[in-house]
């Protein structure tokens, strides 16, 4: 559905008036197009207090190709040596003068430390920039994004900076990524499913991560699903595309344009998982995307049973039975991906939802558990997307004054595109992201909900 608002706010009358009104400012975000993939422009690499990563290499593969404004397009802080608070003050020093020079949707992207249990000053005042990211986040507006990645060796981040620096996270934003944290086995992977080939190479095509790759999205008829299965099919990965038997045409339609396989079938069938298993080509996968997701909103007092039953089922329930099923088959090879889709209103709770809620909670829950097992057994990286409001034909049916709260209660005061949700799955889902293992990502704008 369209965002009158959000074309509004795009004419030199509706920015005076909406200004003078003192309303919400949207700009129109700069997304992935195929004639712009990444940014180009100025990169500003800034330090404070004492690092040892060895970055800037890691920044020239993934940051934007140079050329194109002055004004700088990205900046990364590395804030990993910050150690106590005089060293915080470094990163006021090194943001304050240039953060009103960043490009409209451009990037500030703060690198930190892990937490360290043994030293309160640093544990201190490395959780403090995350309290400084969420805040600048919200103020920055001109559709700039701000995240924080806490990581412990440049190399393992390179794909998570590649997705920040790029317009492919353009609804990204107040993110906490912890890269090569608890749970994550090295950049080898490891696992008995590992075959040796599923982790960084540093020799895959960026443009093409996921060529030679099997990649099955439920629920990929329409919406988010269909996006996801687009982008991982741009993406390189031969998708096979699971519905409900009642999506029939509009499944086979999408498959056939992705040049992938249609797999009719309800995921909450007992035996789903053994029969996705018989259907894979060459019966091994890389990449299990849970999408497929339903609401059915009443409160509580109101919830019949069958409401609270048939949510739990499709959300949760079949998302742990099949993923148990297919990791028990040996079907994925070393370097599988799980991405799972949460929501916000998993974290932040929302009226009407008991079900929808407790159903997503529960998929964060299924993330933090396992993701350290299947990587260790498995080779495989379990994490989950949390979207926000999303336009999809779901949202469309909204009534307009709650539509209107949910477009405009995030820092970039406005809904966000399946293609938000897709290519921040397809981020975690490329080989290269072996080291981002148990996160919960929010795709959200920095919704005020649950932030
Ligand atoms: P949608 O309703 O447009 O699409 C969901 C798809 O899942 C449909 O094609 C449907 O047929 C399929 N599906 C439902 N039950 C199934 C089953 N038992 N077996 C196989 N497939 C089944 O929904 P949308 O908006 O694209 O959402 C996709 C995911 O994102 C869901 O998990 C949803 O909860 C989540 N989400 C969406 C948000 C939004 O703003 N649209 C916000 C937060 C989360």
């Amino acid at each position: 559905m369209a965002d009158r608002y959000l074309s509004l706010t795009g004419t030199a009358p509706g920015r005076f008036l909406t200004r003078r009104l003192g309303l919400p400012q949207p700009v129109r975000l700069r997304r992935r197009s195929a004639e712009q993939p990444s940014f180009q422009g100025q990169l500003l690499h800034l330090t404070a207090g004492k690092s040892e990563l060895d970055l800037a290499p890691v920044l020239a593969r993934s940051g934007p190709r140079s050329g194109g404004a002055q004004e700088p397009v990205a900046v990364v802080l590395d804030a990993t040596g910050v150690r106590d608070v005089d060293a915080l003050a470094e990163v006021h020093a090194a943001l304050h003068p240039v953060v009103r020079s960043v490009a409209e949707s451009g990037r500030v992207v703060v690198l930190g430390a892990p937490l360290d249990p043994a030293d309160h000053h640093q544990a201190a005042v490395q959780q403090a920039l995350e309290g400084f990211v969420r805040s600048l986040g919200k103020e920055i507006g001109r559709g700039r994004t701000v995240n924080l990645v806490r990581l412990l060796e440049a190399g393992a981040a390179e794909s998570t900076l590649r997705f920040l620096l790029s317009p492919r996270s353009a609804y990204v934003s107040g993110q906490v990524i912890e890269v090569g944290g608890h749970g994550v086995a090295g950049r080898g992977g490891g696992g008995k499913g590992g075959d040796g080939r599923g982790e960084p190479t540093g020799t895959e095509d960026p443009e093409k991560p996921l060529a030679g790759r099997t990649a099955l999205v439920t629920g990929a008829a329409r919406g988010i699903g269909e996006a996801v299965a687009a982008t991982l099919a741009r993406d390189g990965a031969l998708v096979v595309c699971l519905d409900v038997p009642a999506a029939g045409g509009d499944l086979t339609a999408v498959a056939e344009r992705l040049g992938g396989v249609a797999l009719p079938l309800d995921i909450t069938a007992e035996d789903a998982g053994a029969r996705i298993a018989d259907a894979l080509p060459g019966g091994r996968l890389d990449v299990l995307v849970h999408n497929a997701g339903i609401t059915r909103d009443r409160r509580l007092v109101n919830m019949a049973a069958e409401r609270w039953g048939s949510v739990l089922d499709v959300n949760l329930a079949s998302v742990l039975r099949t993923t148990d099923a297919l990791l028990g088959a040996g079907v994925f090879r070393g370097g599988g991906r799980v991405v799972a889709t949460a929501s916000i209103s998993g974290i932040a709770g929302n009226a009407g939802q008991t079900n929808y809620a407790a159903s997503k909670a529960g998929v964060v829950g299924l993330v933090r558990s396992l993701a350290p097992r299947a990587l260790s057994e498995y080779g495989v990286t379990v994490n989950a997307v949390a979207p926000g409001f999303i336009e999809t034909k779901m949202t469309a049916a909204v009534p307009l004054f709650i539509r209107e709260a949910g477009r405009r209660m995030n820092s970039l005061a406005q809904g966000g595109l399946p293609v938000d949700v897709a290519e921040t799955t397809a981020w975690l889902a490329s080989p290269g992201s072996g080291a981002v293992n148990g996160q919960v990502v929010r795709v959200c704008g920095q919704s005020l909900l649950g932030a």
